[in-house]
């Protein structure tokens, strides 16, 4: 199976060069995937102890199999969030941690779980298949205010009450069940200039909603309060979305955390011509206190 097909890792070499790496590291992944970045780690360094964790049962089938040469390796279904509730099950504690947030490609084209607006899926958006809260859900029993709220501070998107008045329609009239009939409510909600201011505001739409529905923004904050009581472990934290880094800048400056790098980590213009994931990509660097 070509793994590259369905999900390219980014900033790999960047993480190689500054995660400090040595053989005898023991790397907790809290977002294994598709162990993109396992595998980059694990050629480099072949006998350190790996331990990832993913939400996704799907990934964790694929990071098996992706994983399955080298003997070192332990896959955990279970949200980073809960990552150091395992310490005891595993035997080991990290000394370093990588998390790189956010859905994998193969979870955007081809899971048909509604994350993608190019194509029309059912209003899902769960990484955990076995969780209870919907997309569907999400459209349809949150309050106006609600609606307006999640996406004003989860998408930041100025002004959705237009778009959150026609969800409000369409699903008393049960014209919302689909990728697509959320993309008509876009359509309607904004004026926008271009086709790629278009999908600049489906993409910010989408992306609240899931946000939502996974509850990233809580698993964030949860882990970095727990892992605060790690001292001396070296952690590398990928953003996509401009809240997550900011709240990640401002957690390690509030609590004195030794910066590895300086300021963020980003691709260069060619590597997100490849690879276009790679355009909001930040990495930070930093070591409990
Ligand atoms: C961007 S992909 C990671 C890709 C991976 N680094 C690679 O190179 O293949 C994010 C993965 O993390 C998982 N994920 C996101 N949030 C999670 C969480 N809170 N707990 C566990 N897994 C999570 C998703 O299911 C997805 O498989």
């Amino acid at each position: 199976m070509d793994f590259k097909q369905y999900h390219q890792p980014v900033l790999v070499q960047p993480l190689l060069n500054h995660f400090n790496l040595a053989n005898d590291s023991i790397v907790f992944d809290g977002t294994m995937g598709f162990a993109g970045h396992a595998e980059a780690i694990l050629s480099e360094y072949p006998s350190i102890r790996y331990i990832g964790f993913d939400k996704d049962l799907a990934a964790i089938s694929i990071a098996k199999q992706r994983c399955a040469r080298f003997s070192n390796v332990q896959i955990i279904n279970a949200p980073f969030s809960s990552m150091f509730q395992h310490v005891n099950n595993v035997s080991v504690l990290p000394t370093h941690i990588l998390l790189d947030l956010g859905v994998s490609s193969f979870q955007i084209d081809q899971s048909n779980r509604g994350f993608t607006f190019q194509k029309n899926e059912p209003l899902d958006m769960r990484m955990d298949t076995n969780a209870n809260l919907t997309a569907n859900q999400v459209l349809h029993d949150y309050s106006h205010d609600a609606l307006v709220e999640l996406f004003e501070t989860q998408g930041d998107i100025r002004g959705p009450q237009k778009l959150v008045e026609k969800i409000i329609s369409n699903r008393q009239k049960n014209k919302l069940q689909t990728t697509f009939d959320l993309v008509d409510c876009v359509k309607y909600g904004f004026f926008v200039r271009s086709r790629r201011q278009f999908i600049a505001m489906c993409t910010k739409v989408f992306q609240a909603i899931r946000i939502e529905v996974n509850g990233e923004m809580n698993e964030l904050k949860e882990f970095l309060d727990h892992m605060l009581k790690y001292s001396g472990v070296i952690v590398a934290i990928i953003t996509f979305q401009p809240n997550e880094d900011k709240y990640l800048k401002a957690f390690i400056k509030d609590h004195g955390l030794i910066r590895i790098t300086k300021k963020p980590l980003q691709s260069s213009y060619q590597e997100c011509k490849k690879n276009p994931r790679e355009r909001t990509a930040k990495l930070r660097i930093f070591q409990i206190q």
